[in-house]
């Protein structure tokens, strides 16, 4: 047991999906993987062992924020040895050409602060996938016909942000879309030697206001697990 996860030694694989909502990781290890067990239910933050196509693999929630997912991501890979990470989440578009449900995997991911931003002091580090995985699902995402775009997204600690010429730089400058994980995913990984990736559905648009219905919801959260189990096991 770690502080945050109850999970017994052993009871967590090598490969982790993380979604923000527990729910989600119900729904997904109930939806794509066999021989399932629940292995952690502490504060709530629902955790699923089984395989996948024989495959070991975890589906761990990771909260919403970077706190949260640092906790989580922290004590997975210190405390139960997982060596592959890929968020699983949802997004907000930036770029007009980009469209609701499309995929956006995270080439690098910026942000104001993380929580591991202070340890690197005046160093602006670039937090940025793992070549291998983001390769795999890229190739992935192109095999089941998604519409796919790669690059930078926004780690924001702030879902109702006040500050719209922030919003505009990113836009400019090229940003994807937001989210709140991805930046500190990428640098707790980097700092213990871990993989990760963020894959994530756009659910939502900044400049046009548009959002998914629930059905949609699903059904592009269903086309994300898929790419994220195939770009861990190629
Ligand atoms: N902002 C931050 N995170 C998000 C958004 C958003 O607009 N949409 C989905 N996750």
């Amino acid at each position: 047991m770690s502080i945050h996860i109850g999970a017994s030694e052993g009871d967590i694989a090598e490969c982790v999906l993380m979604p923000g909502d527990p729910l989600r990781a119900k729904w997904a290890a109930e939806t794509f993987l066999s021989d399932l067990r629940q292995v952690n239910s502490t504060r709530g933050m629902l955790g699923f062992t089984g395989t996948w196509n024989g495959h070991p693999v975890t589906i761990q929630g990771s909260g919403m924020g970077m706190p949260s997912l640092s906790i989580y991501a922290n004590e997975l890979i210190r405390d139960y040895g997982a060596k592959r990470l890929i968020r699983i989440g949802s997004c907000g578009a930036m770029q007009a050409h980009v469209t609701l449900n499309d995929v956006i995997i995270a080439m690098t991911a910026t942000s104001t602060t993380t929580p591991s931003s202070t340890m690197m002091r005046e160093v602006n580090f670039a937090p940025c996938a793992d070549f291998a995985l983001l390769r795999a699902a890229v190739a992935a995402a192109e095999a089941k016909g998604t519409r796919t775009h790669v690059g930078n997204i926004y780690s924001s600690d702030t879902f109702y942000d006040e500050r719209p010429d922030l919003t505009e730089q990113m836009t400019r400058h090229g940003i994807l879309a937001v989210e709140m994980e991805a930046a500190e995913l990428y640098s707790v990984a980097a700092r213990h030697g871990a993989a990760a990736l963020a894959v994530c559905t756009v659910s939502d648009h900044l400049q046009t206001g548009e959002a998914l219905s629930a059905e949609a919801r699903e059904q592009s959260f269903s086309d994300m697990v898929e790419i994220a189990l195939t770009a861990a096991f190629p």
